[in-house]
């Protein structure tokens, strides 16, 4: 195992260094990197494919990449499969892979960048479902050491939060996430409650029930979620970006006749009511609006991109300008999607 200085690659393309980085292949390796970490006197943090982080240009501590791709399948009935998945399988690729075992559930989730070892972390969710529906437990190893089946209702999961997410705020250490297993569905079971989705196949109303013979295969339900990402988010590889900058924030009832007065539609979620962060920033006016090198999408402005050489600090002022611009209009303050790590 080999520490080193290492430059970490990121979908935003920021240029930044970690004193200190470590591929962990094992479970020793694992171990090896808390015991040094812990001696340093040094933070320790795991990063996956740097698609939902704002990596400043020096990254202190030690940084660890889990790179366990395996599937391991633990169980199966007819109902459904549980499998095991190290933290740094690509996400996508196991989306693709389940689909064609018969294993359903993620198809919605498709084409989300990043590692399985990062879905947990912010729960990723599109198109009507979060990944915390179908995780079982998340494997960690703790500060001690030993290795920890997390049961997902020990992860707190959330919108976009979870508690990782929150450790990864804090200043102990995160513990790493060594793998993940999921409960997948052996009978397609598909999920159409997003209205976008349910139009591309041309239902009208997605909270109408349809007649099983009606409904799209899990694998046309992965099309069309691909057809959709691809033509309202920018490839990271071309336009390079970190998905949603900013959460959809949940508002109070009585803040909603002030929001529909200028169009914006709340819409119901748990208790609660939440806005879309895309709207409100797209009738700030930031559509399109670029600063030099950072941008507002304008399929998506939910998105900001790095045009060129933009740093962590030129699209992070970038974002406080359009948080402070939707609160002076909205009244709503935005909180920021990905992590920064510094
Ligand atoms: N919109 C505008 N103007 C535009 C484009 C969109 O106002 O120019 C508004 C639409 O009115 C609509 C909303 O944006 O209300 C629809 O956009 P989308 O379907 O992309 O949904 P979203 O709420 O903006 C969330 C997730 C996305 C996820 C989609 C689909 C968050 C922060 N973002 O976006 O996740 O793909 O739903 O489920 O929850 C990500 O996290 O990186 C991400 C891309």
């Amino acid at each position: 195992m080999t520490i080193a200085q290492r430059r970490l690659p990121n979908t935003l393309n920021l240029a930044a260094t970690a004193i200190a980085a470590v591929d962990v292949t094992s479970l020793a390796d694992a171990k090896e990197a808390i015991f040094y970490a812990e001696n340093a006197g040094i933070r320790l943090r795991c990063l996956g494919e740097g698609s939902n982080v704002v990596l400043m240009p020096k990254v202190e501590g030690l940084v660890c990449y889990v790179k366990d791709a395996s599937v391991t399948l633990l169980s199966r009935d007819d109902e459904f499969v549980r499998i095991k998945v190290g933290a740094g399988k690509n996400w996508h690729e196991l989306v693709k892979e389940t689909l064609s075992q018969g294993w359903f559930g993620l198809e919605n989730l498709s084409l989300i960048p990043g590692s399985v070892g990062a879905a947990p972390i912010q729960n990723i969710g599109a198109y009507g479902v979060e990944v915390a529906q179908f995780i079982e437990s998340v494997a960690v190893m703790e500060a001690n050491q030993i290795v920890r089946e997390m049961p997902a209702k020990e992860c707190a999961f959330a919108y976009r939060d979870s508690i990782f997410k929150a450790r990864l705020k804090s200043t102990a250490n995160a513990p790493v996430i060594l793998s993940v297993t999921f409960c997948l569905n052996r009978r397609p079971d598909v999920n159409l409650s997003y209205a976008e989705l349910a139009a591309f196949f041309e239902f009208k109303s997605p909270h109408v029930a349809k007649p099983k013979s009606k409904l799209p295969s899990p694998e046309q339900v992965a099309d069309a979620v691909t057809a959709i990402r691809r033509a309202k988010l920018p490839d990271p590889r071309e336009y390079p970006n970190a998905g949603s900058f900013f959460k959809n924030p949940m508002i109070n009832a009585y803040a909603t006749p002030r929001l529909e007065a200028r169009s914006v539609r709340p819409y119901k979620f748990g208790e609660g009511y939440k806005v879309s962060a895309a709207q409100l920033i797209d009738h700030a006016g930031w559509k399109g609006k670029r600063r030099g090198d950072v941008g507002c999408w304008a399929n998506q402005p939910l998105v900001l991109v790095n045009y060129g050489r933009a740093s962590a600090s030129n699209l992070l002022a970038f974002a406080q300008e359009v948080r402070e611009s939707v609160a002076e209009q909205f009244q709503i303050q935005l909180e920021l999607e990905p992590s920064v790590v510094s």
